[in-house]
């Protein structure tokens, strides 16, 4: 998720020290390098943050007008080269960007053939030396950046700068926010309102197809088909850190509500839908040594763990793979037998986890193929693994991790894909699961419209101080999760069990005081869910159940019932995680806690 911040002014600010200021009210969005352009100045960038680029800026470099960026890398290292702004061959055109051109590979083909020469690996570049393009024919830098953005396909947040027009800014949004500011003599284009607030309280979102011009005294918006667009000005009362919770109380809530986007963000290129295929860039070069593998070892720590206990599933009823789950901390401690026929996945939204660093290492030095599914482009299991998968989910800022679980789920899904059309899967099965997994991101929507119903059940139980929750197949890792999440955020006692367990113990907790949370939505375990809630309601323990859509009996049977849509069991995962993300966040909200930060828990942990 790149922060880009542009300014234009005529009121004697610093263009540099504005721009500088503002990415770093953009850094919660993740960063791995950082640049600025000046067209009185130049250009700077760095790998790093803020700090560097700042470090990195001479005294005279100064102007009026420029526009600035923070990258969370997607194509390419996150390397000085790769920072933005990028800029076409003279180093006239200028352009920072957040998203993913898809057509990129073949705009640089035709323009590599045309003689422009480019410097980087990004995607992004080819829109500077696009519009370089199109000046040679249209009269204005305008008119070439509208023909050059539409010649993009893929999703945008972009500002454009000519160094022969300083003080005007071509912005345009296509998938990725863009923000406008609206001064006195000076405007501001940004990804999120956060870097314009010091500046200015009026602000103009842009749709989807927009593009929008801002010079010292004005603005203009159009569409992509250049017809004019009229909106009002919001005004907005957020303080800075509101806007970068995009106006939510918590990033939890706010990460929570990404689910959707997140899916179509891991998706995004990488499904053949009419050959059933999953198309995944990143394992290529270890293609061959794919297509022999016999046994596939995930490991992980906490939510990443979760996420490889549904990958299990997926992957040995799909896949026909042998699969095993292992914490990391466990697996670098015992001596596991391993071969070039075996497959270690790490799961690591940071990539920075040192318990599952180190058993990439070890599967390393025994020999198995090491692959990533990692969120944090350039981490250090990313770098270390043989090949992998990004999640594409941006940065997760809240310790308790939800969006990257529901990437990490949705990466799975691609990988089972993968290795499924390799072995056993047909192409009818493979293509029902994609056609499912594109409805997901909508399903997902609905589910978290109930988000008043969860709260108000999280209410009703705040009181209580144990928690349990039961689940089965797919669903006990779920369960497992629902209680993870409860006791990191809520500090609550709170355990997840496979359901068919509950007769081995756990059920002697069950009376009056002591809640279950059942996942029963429909599939091949509901009727084996529906008796486990009876058994404990014969104990008298209440039982919120999580039901599919349209499920009458269930009402009958549990205190409390959260409906989610129907989706096929494989990804029924995928749904059932994200009441329980709310419930978790409502409930440890209502006891007044810390969401984002709880007690004795670190982001990323890289000690043992
Ligand atoms: O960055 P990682 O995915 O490797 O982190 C693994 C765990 O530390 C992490 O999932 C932790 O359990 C979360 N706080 C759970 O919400």
């Amino acid at each position: 998720m790149c922060g880009i911040f542009a300014y234009t002014g005529k009121v004697g600010k610093e263009a540099g020290g504005v721009l500088l200021d503002g990415l770093l009210s953009l850094e919660y969005r993740g960063y791995d390098s950082a640049g600025i352009f000046l067209p009185e100045a130049g250009s700077v960038r760095t790998p790093g943050a803020v700090a560097e680029l700042r470090k990195k800026i001479p005294k005279d470099f100064k102007g009026k007008s420029g526009i600035a960026h923070l990258r969370w890398a997607t194509h390419g290292e996150p390397t000085e080269k790769n920072a933005h702004p990028h800029a076409d061959c003279e180093g006239e055109v200028w352009v920072v960007h957040n998203g993913i051109i898809e057509n990129f590979k073949e705009l640089k083909e035709k323009l590599l053939a045309e003689g422009h020469m480019f410097k980087s690996d990004s995607d992004t570049e080819v829109l500077a030396h696009l519009v370089e393009e199109h000046l040679k024919h249209e009269k204005s830098f305008e008119k070439a950046a509208l023909a050059a953005l539409n010649e993009v396909r893929g999703t945008y947040g972009i500002a454009l700068q000519y160094k022969k027009e300083p003080d005007r800014i071509i912005a345009a949004r296509m998938g990725s926010p863009i923000v406008l500011g609206l001064g006195d003599g000076e405007h501001f284009i940004a990804s999120d309102p956060s870097p314009i607030l010091p500046h200015t309280k009026k602000v103009v979102f842009l749709e989807d197809g927009e593009v929008a011009v801002i010079t010292p005294d004005g603005h203009k918006i159009f569409k992509l088909d250049s017809t004019n667009v009229k909106r009002e000005a919001t005004h907005i009362d957020w303080s800075v850190e509101e806007s970068q919770k995009g106006g939510y109380e918590h990033f939890m809530l706010k990460e929570i509500m990404e689910g959707p986007q997140v899916i179509e963000d891991t998706l995004r290129g990488r499904l053949i839908a009419d050959e059933g295929m999953a198309k995944l860039g990143g394992l290529e070069s270890v293609a061959n040594e794919l297509k022999n593998i016999e046994r596939i070892i995930i490991v992980a720590q906490g939510t990443a763990y979760i996420a490889g206990l549904v990958g299990e599933y997926m992957l040995e009823e799909y896949a026909g793979v042998p699969v095993e789950v292992e914490y990391a901390s466990e697996f670098r401690y015992r001596s596991p037998v391993l071969n070039q026929k075996t497959a270690l996945i790490a799961i690591s939204q940071s990539g920075e986890t040192l318990d599952t660093l180190e058993a990439v290492r070890e599967g390393k030095r025994k020999g198995a193929l090491t692959l990533g599914i990692v969120n944090a482009v350039g981490s250090t299991i990313a770098r270390e693994t043989d090949a992998g998968v990004y999640n594409h989910a941006g940065p997760e800022i809240s310790v308790a991790s939800t969006k990257a679980l529901i990437s990490q789920l949705a990466a799975l899904v691609l990988f089972t894909l993968f290795f499924g059309r390799q072995r056993s899967m047909g192409v009818k099965t493979a293509k029902e699961i994609i056609a499912e997994l594109k409805t997901l991101p909508k399903k997902i929507e609905t589910i978290l419209k109930s988000e008043e119903t969860i709260a108000a059940l999280a209410k009703k139980y705040a009181n209580n101080r144990d928690f349990l929750f039961i689940g089965r197949k797919s669903n006990y890792p779920i369960a497992l999760e629902g209680a993870l999440k409860l006791k990191e955020i809520s500090y609550m006692h709170a355990e997840g069990y496979s359901a068919g367990e509950m007769k081995h113990g756990p059920i002697a907790m069950i009376d009056e005081h002591f809640p279950t949370l059942a996942i029963a939505t429909v599939g091949s375990v509901y009727e084996k869910m529906v008796s486990n809630i009876h058994e404990i309601k014969a104990r008298k323990g209440p039982v919120i159940a999580l039901a599919t859509e349209g499920d009458k009996e269930i009402g009958k049977l549990a205190d409390d019932v959260i409906y989610v849509p129907e989706t096929i069991e494989m990804l029924s995962p995928i749904l059932n995680v994200v009441p329980l993300q709310l419930f978790a966040y409502y409930f440890a909200k209502e006891k007044g806690l810390n969401v984002d930060r709880p007690r004795n828990l670190a982001k990323s942990v890289t000690v043992e």
